[in-house]
């Protein structure tokens, strides 16, 4: 039967429940009345050094290399650690679950999930309702083959466009980040698993990315990455943190005691774990600074939280009973969260996975964003041929690569070996979903109508181009953990064929499927520009919804798209062209590697906010984002009490219904320019509907970071407020005198 390895996964995870559920009887941490401290304090007293050592380090699960087999009682998947059968505690079930449940080597054979769109075309999106569905939906299919922790998602402020990465994370803001990334995460929850938050923090270019060094400002860090994470979990309350790979301001982010115990755990109070990313443990160092678990140990060079933390303990070199806190804060998570008492379990059907692809469905169609669309070439009308051009369009869409990616049902529609060198770059294998906007187009228009050119000779699709009506171009960009774009240029001479289509007619539609931001040389010369980033398993026929009209696009860049490199505040990605070390099976220790500084200059600066700061004009703003409606906002009022409120009005001035996403932007506090993302609101509206926005602003976005006061500081100021359409056309402006402000870090 299929699937059948889960089901006995599903006992295994759930079997600690049934004999002593509700009451204490002689297992009192399983009565559900006592609250997660109280159970995990009694049910760590119980525990033998051996079964404490036994929860702060989880294997690597996926058995994809010949050392590291999937343990026994394992379900294939990134992580697990065995459960304490004698006292009832469940394993920990572990898989990345940023976009969907993944399946790394197909290890759980016939097994599929419901592949999500990209985190950047999430954010797009702007809904936080939807992206907390979908947070749903994935802990349903994960929790339905019997993992009980998720491995997502990453909430990384997008700094460097190049990075290969990007696909996977939220933007660029930690306003719409941190909303986000919360919402999946408390959604993810509900349904009884533990879901993580990562990479903490600053994981922010995958070059050198076990050995670089983030060098950033204390206030700075606050204002930005940290303030992604801090609404995140305030909002979602996420079971797990785990930490980056790299060094910020000198220490590994795994034993960074400021971030760890000084920020996370003592300024947040955060209760819950945190856990290595895979292969980032540097020692046994971490467990004094903070870090609670040690994952995926096979990549790692020692176990460091056996035997090694066992001696250090005995040596007096961790604080007293540190192992027991470690071990307390593991099992806090999983009793708040539901593992040892989750509604469900074995008897739970496999049938989520088919109901989802609706909502698949509409995050690709919500997260599409419509750049450009001269002589309103879109939605596509008129009887003429159309010719679709490249980018595989005729198989699938593309999925980004790494530890996220996800196979469904149907499994890949096509795999183009990408090549390269280094640990990653070996698995480099450039993978489409099988959803076709070719057949989706040509369902749509009729199959007479549509032709198909792979785009490999250019003569063949300038004559192609010339005989249609209308062309879209299909523009793809492969990205990978592991790995960074040298360049913001499309790959593999995209550009010369999108000009020469252009050229041999004008009414072209590039489609970009994109892991980031790139550059578009041709611009001026094609009619319509659709970003669709990686779709997901129902992106084809998404795409194919918004090319007609039969949705109509709603999303908003969640990124700047640079003009050029040379307006980024690294023009050159730093360790760009040499060899860094990687720990994929070679047992690096991280201690000893070679590593080199990023300086953050921009600090707090990212994205959009660096733009502002240094007056440049990006190719297009973050926020930005084209509808077949047109919208017309007004009324724009700040009031102070209860709480600082904007309230203002969105009307559809246009034919058609449409979605706006209006926002609200900190642009001046005193003499200071500023530009923040203050709050946004996503309105549905009919043709000639006006409807009223309110949106509460969390103060903290118009205040500074004071370290020495350790607290978030507004002064007394007039601020000056502006809603628009991007964080670049901001028309409305609204202004009020602020009282000097100090709130809690
Ligand atoms: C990634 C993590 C992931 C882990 C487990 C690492 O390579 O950085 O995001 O959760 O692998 O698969």
């Amino acid at each position: 039967m299929k699937g059948g390895w889960a089901l006995a996964g599903i006992g295994r995870a759930m079997s600690a429940q049934t004999a002593d559920q509700g009451a204490g009887g002689n297992r009192p941490w399983m009565d559900r009345v006592l609250d997660a401290d109280v159970r995990a304090a009694l049910l760590e007293a119980e525990l033998t050094e051996s079964e404490r050592l036994g929860l702060l380090h989880c294997r690597w699960a996926t058995g994809l290399l010949p050392q590291a087999p999937t343990p026994e009682g394992a379900i294939p998947g990134a992580g697990y650690t065995a459960p304490i059968t004698r006292l009832g505690a469940p394993g920990l079930f572990e898989t990345d679950a940023s976009l969907g449940v993944t399946n790394p080597g197909a290890r759980r054979a016939g097994d599929s999930a419901t592949a999500f769109p990209s985190g950047l075309a999430m954010a797009s999106t702007w809904n936080p309702d939807l992206i907390a569905r979908t947070g749903g939906a994935v802990a349903r299919e994960a929790r339905e083959r019997g993992f009980n922790v998720l491995l997502g998602g990453g909430v990384n402020l997008a700094r460097d466009p190049r990075c290969g990465r990007n696909f996977e994370y939220l933007g660029e803001d930690p306003l719409l980040a941190g909303v986000l990334a919360g919402g999946y995460v408390r959604a993810a929850q509900a349904q009884g698993v533990i879901c993580t938050l990562k990479h903490y923090v600053l994981n922010d270019q995958e070059t050198g990315r076990h050995v670089l060094n983030a060098v950033i400002d204390e206030a700075a860090l606050r204002e930005s990455d940290l303030f992604a994470f801090q609404i995140a979990i305030e909002i979602g309350d996420p079971g797990a943190i785990m930490t980056a790979y790299n060094r910020i301001n000198g220490d590994y982010a795994c034993a960074n005691r400021h971030l760890l115990e000084g920020v996370l755990k003592g300024d947040w109070g955060y209760r819950g774990f945190v856990m290595s990313d895979w292969g980032a443990t540097s020692g046994i160092e971490a467990a004094a600074a903070g870090l609670d678990r040690q994952s995926g140990e096979e990549l790692d060079y020692r176990v460091w939280f056996d035997e090694p933390l066992r001696l250090a303990s005995q040596a007096g070199e961790l604080e007293a009973d540190r192992a027991g806190d470690m071990a307390r804060r593991i099992l806090r998570s999983m009793f708040a969260c539901g593992l040892f008492d989750a509604p469900g379990g074995p008897e739970q059907s496999r049938g989520s996975e088919a109901s989802h692809a609706g909502l698949a469905r509409e995050v690709a169609a919500q997260g599409c964003v419509l750049l450009r669309n001269e002589g309103a070439i879109l939605p596509l009308a008129g009887e003429g041929p159309i010719l679709v051009v490249g980018g595989l369009a005729d198989v699938g869409v593309p999925a980004g690569g790494g530890s996220s990616q996800v196979v469904t049902g149907a499994g890949h529609a096509a795999q183009v070996h990408v090549g390269g060198e280094g640990a990653m770059m070996a698995m480099a294998i450039e993978a489409y979903h099988p959803s076709s906007p070719w057949r989706a187009i040509r369902a749509r228009a009729g199959s007479g109508r549509v032709r198909f050119c792979n785009g490999r000779y250019l003569s063949e699709a300038a004559r192609m181009a010339a005989e249609a009506e209308v062309v879209i171009v299909f523009a793809n960009q492969w990205m990978t953990e592991g790995a960074d774009a040298p360049d913001l240029g499309l790959p593999s001479g995209q550009d010369a064929l999108i000009a020469t289509v252009a050229k041999a007619n004008p009414r072209t539609v590039v489609v970009l499927q994109t892991g980031g931001p790139v550059l578009m040389p041709w611009l001026g010369s094609v009619a319509g520009v659709m970003q669709a980033w990686y779709a997901g398993g129902a992106g084809g026929q998404a795409i194919c919804d918004l090319l007609f009209g039969d949705a109509c696009p709603s999303g908003r860049l969640p990124m700047t798209f640079p003009a050029s490199e040379q307006q980024l505040p690294r023009p050159h990605l730093p360790g760009l062209g040499r060899r860094w070390a990687s720990p994929a099976g070679a047992r690096l220790d991280l201690r000893a590697a070679p590593g080199f500084d990023v300086p953050h200059d921009e600090g707090s600066d990212v994205g959009y906010r660096w733009f502002a700061r240094t007056g440049q004009t990006p190719l297009f703003p973050f926020g930005f984002g084209l509808s077949y409606a047109r919208f017309e906002h007004g009324d724009l009022q700040l009031q102070a009490r209860p709480g600082l409120e904007a309230v203002f009005s969105v009307r559809n001035a246009s034919e058609v219904a449409g979605t706006d996403v209006p926002q609200l932007y900190l642009v001046r506090r005193g003499d200071r320019p500023m530009r923040r993302l203050l709050g946004w609101a996503r309105l549905d509206l009919a043709p000639g509907e006006t409807r009223q926005a309110r949106l509460r602003i969390d103060p903290r976005l118009l205040a500074d970071f004071d370290v020495a006061g350790r607290c978030w500081s507004v002064p007394e100021s007039e601020i000056e407020i502006a809603l628009g359409s991007s964080a670049a056309e901001l028309p409305l402006r609204a202004v009020l005198r602020m009282p000097a402000l100090r709130l809690d870090p």
